[in-house]
């Protein structure tokens, strides 16, 4: 256990953190990396990482930190996504007794009790722009002002590291994104590699982490044919080192015997020549059944497989949906499975897309976008008729 871990506070945004992991893989673009890292242990500079959804950021941060002179004081990361700003104002700076319904007392913030060592802020990009006016205050003057306390609470020494997967840059030119706290928070800026530009380190780190889960699940660890592995080079890795780990967990628990060919591995891997493509046409205006049963293909059941084991809904659909890897039609499958699970809500459809509920709008401008904004009246009259007495309840 390392002291960052011990020193863990209780609050509830702040996840426990697993053992500072070693950042694998000898790529020319990782060891760019470690390099960055090891450059910014050496300061207290304020330091942004950039990189697609699951290519290691958090890894990045705590490596910056446990190599830096603050080792022994506490990391505390906190996911800024999906977290109501009024709550995250007093998880971060905590609030006086009183100051709104249910603070029943004084409460010290993140901010504090990471006094001296380093705040991890990551999906800075999904910050309201209110909070992105708290943060600017705190980044240019150290003060930690409590919710609700008219004090100033004095300055805390705090290394700030934030990352994001959004284009900060785009999000500035949309009003989205503060351009001076940009410019305060981007002071040394990482960029960490997609996993698809790291060559062979795609295979150490799919040997490693099918260590890990035959290990986990005590099942034995399988082998590659030369095909397999070749097919775990050419994929495009959308999900990244998150997406490897899972598909190392899902083809150890399939608990093939002989090696792994690539039929073996999960469908959206083999590319489009195994998945028939279907040719269903959505109106975004029917009012029938939103779409055919027929259109699930098993892709549709790999991609909501991998959002069952945490992926979310952009990882998992956007870019393969981009390639034309997935058609409309698997994408109105998916959506259509998700309604009848949340009996119409797209509200709860986040959930099970495993997005934040701010990403309502993004997501209904997404699938309108792609006319697969299903009407929901359909899923609603399954409820008062029973029929589908088997979906979630949720
Ligand atoms: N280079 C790496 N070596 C080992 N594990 C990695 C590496 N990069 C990422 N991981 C693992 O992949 C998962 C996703 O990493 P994370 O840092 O959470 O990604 P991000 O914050 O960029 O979405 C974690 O389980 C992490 O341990
Ligand atoms: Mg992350």
């Amino acid at each position: 256990m390392t002291i960052a871990e011990r020193q863990l506070p209780s609050n509830s945004l702040a996840q426990p953190r697993p053992r500072t992991q070693a950042l694998l893989g000898e790529s020319a673009p990782i060891n760019e990396v470690r390099e960055a890292i090891a450059s910014a242990a050496r300061t207290n500079a304020k330091v942004l990482i950039l990189g697609e959804t699951g290519v290691g950021k958090e890894v990045v941060a705590q490596l910056i930190h446990a190599q830096s002179a603050r080792a022994s004081r506490p990391f505390i990361a906190v996911n800024c996504s999906g977290i109501p700003e009024t709550l995250l104002e007093s998880e971060l700076f905590g609030h006086s007794r009183g100051s709104f319904t249910g603070a029943y007392r004084d409460k010290v913030g993140l901010v504090r009790q990471a006094d001296r060592g380093t705040l991890f802020l990551d999906e800075l990009g999904e910050m309201s722009l209110r909070m992105q006016a708290v943060l600017l205050r705190f980044a240019e003057t150290g003060e930690v002002q409590a919710v609700g306390s008219d004090q100033p609470g004095g300055r805390a020494d705090v290394r700030l590291i934030t990352a994001t997967n959004r284009d900060l840059r785009a999000q500035i030119e949309a009003g989205a994104f503060r351009e001076d706290l940009y410019y305060r928070l981007n002071v040394i800026q990482i960029q960490v590699p997609p996993l698809r530009e790291r060559g062979n380190d795609i295979l150490t780190l799919f040997d490693h982490y099918l260590d890990h889960a035959s290990h986990t699940h005590g099942l034995p660890k399988p082998t590659l044919t030369p095909d397999a592995a070749q097919q775990l080079l050419t994929y495009a890795w959308p999900g990244n080192v998150r997406e490897l780990r899972n598909v190392t967990e899902r083809v150890v628990l399939r608990n093939r015997t002989r090696p792994l060919t690539p039929e073996d591995l999960p469908l959206e891997m083999r590319g489009g020549h195994t998945a028939p493509a279907t040719t269903v046409s959505v109106s975004p205006s029917s009012t029938e059944s939103p779409a055919p049963r027929e259109a699930r293909s098993d892709r549709v059941q790999q991609l909501w497989d991998r959002m069952q084991v945490g992926e979310d809904f952009w990882a998992v659909v956007r870019e393969a949906f981009r390639a034309r890897e997935l058609t409309r039609g698997e994408l109105a499958a998916l959506v259509d499975r998700g309604l009848q699970e949340t009996r119409g809500s797209y509200r709860a459809l986040l959930k099970i897309f495993r997005l934040p509920p701010s990403d309502y709008k993004r997501l209904h401008a997404f699938l309108y976008q792609q006319q697969c904004n299903l009407p929901v009246a359909q899923y609603r009259k399954a409820r008062t008729t029973g029929a589908q007495a088997s979906a979630g309840s949720r």
